[in-house]
């Protein structure tokens, strides 16, 4: 399979918060910025395998600052890693308050998608193509993240 860059599947999605989207108070429910990311992860996902993908599990979540109703949501996915047929997705969430013009970084994390076959099986997927010291960089830290991942997964089924 031909290796494509990540810039061929980033998506930025953008969303205004609206009062359903939020409590009382009037900050976005953390559950529904998840859904957000989980949605811009899929479809990055999509773009670069071109299938059907799931979300496998999601690590390194951070909700830094909150958003509130009004808001404009930016939320950004790019691939860092792929396996064989699996895709580590980085989503980023910022924040933009439209009335007084400034812009929050308010959430990251990582997104695992699988890419699956028709019958639901995981299918291979193009290799990510690497075009800078810098995706360099984040495509080693994922092997790392996965690597550890892995090892946890191993001793909660050993427990
Ligand atoms: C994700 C899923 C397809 C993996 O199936 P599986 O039979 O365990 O598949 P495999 O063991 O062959 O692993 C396939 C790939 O998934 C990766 N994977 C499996 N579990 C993972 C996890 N928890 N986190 C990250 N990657 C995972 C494997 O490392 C492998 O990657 P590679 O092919 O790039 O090396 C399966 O667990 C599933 O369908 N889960 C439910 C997904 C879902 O419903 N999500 C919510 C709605 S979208």
């Amino acid at each position: 399979m031909e290796p494509k860059p990540r810039s061929a599947s980033t998506v930025t999605m953008t969303q205004i918060v609206l009062p359903f989207h939020a409590n009382v108070a009037g900050n976005m429910h953390g559950g529904e910025v998840m859904k957000l990311m989980d949605s811009a992860a899929g479809v990055a996902a999509a773009r670069h395998s071109l299938s059907n993908v799931v979300t496998a599990s999601v690590t390194q979540l951070s909700f830094i600052e909150p958003i509130f109703v009004g808001d404009l949501v930016l939320c950004k996915a790019e691939l860092t890693y792929t396996g064989n047929t699996s895709m580590e997705v980085y989503v980023t969430v910022d924040a933009e308050d439209l009335n007084r013009g400034i812009i929050k970084h308010v959430c990251e994390g990582y997104f695992f998608m699988v890419a699956l076959d028709r019958n639901g099986r995981p299918a291979r997927i193009p290799p990510l193509l690497i075009e800078s010291e810098e995706e360099q960089h984040c495509y080693d830290l994922a092997r790392e993240r996965i690597k550890h991942m892995k090892q946890a997964k191993n001793k909660s089924l050993n427990c």
